[in-house]
């Protein structure tokens, strides 16, 4: 069995993905981290120096080899389900809980931190309601479930994700 977190930056994919993880006795992996670590470089300088472009192009690929993944809570980066192949891919291989959160939780959740290149505006949480906006409706699409985090604790979404994953069985 295989659990894909996504949703947008600070929506708790991480947080959630290593506790669930750790509940249900299974790996962690984070695509944006696969990336980082195979290209030698961060998220940020992919982004400069090669561009957001290129970037996708990588995510894509990232999808490819999670294919033969078993037993894996995956969180993937936010912009993951933009394109429908990925979202296809991941499907395959489990079930797409979607994290979701109001934009002025994300803001107060990301305010301090510095690896976000789409992030790094003056106006970060005009730039959050902007994007969120977006993308809203292709992250409801994709979901085969929902969490609204806004209000709860991570305890309480991994507990939410797991018993969602239960009744419906997923294998
Ligand atoms: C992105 C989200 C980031 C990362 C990249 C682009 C996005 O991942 O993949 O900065 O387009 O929303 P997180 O959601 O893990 O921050």
């Amino acid at each position: 069995m295989n659990i894909i977190l996504i949703g947008f930056m600070g929506s708790g994919k991480s947080a959630v993905g290593h506790e669930l993880a750790q509940e249900l006795g299974l790996h962690y992996v984070d695509t944006d981290e696969i990336i980082a670590k195979t290209e030698k470089m961060s998220i940020n300088d992919i982004f400069s120096q090669k561009g957001e472009a290129h970037f996708r192009y990588l995510e894509t690929e990232v999808v490819k080899t999670l294919q033969d993944y078993e037993n894996f809570v995956i969180a993937t980066g936010g912009g993951m389900v933009l394109r429908p192949e990925n979202v296809k891919m991941l499907k395959e291989i489990g079930p797409l809980v979607l994290l979701w959160a109001e934009p002025e939780v994300i803001f107060n959740r990301i305010k301090h931190e510095e690896h976000r290149p789409l992030l790094r505006v003056a106006d970060p949480l005009a730039e959050i309601k902007v994007i969120l906006g977006r993308r809203v409706q292709i992250y409801r699409e994709a979901a085969d479930h929902v969490v609204d985090t806004s209000k709860l604790s991570v305890k309480e979404v991994v507990h939410q994700v797991i018993e969602h994953v239960e009744k419906n069985n997923h294998e």
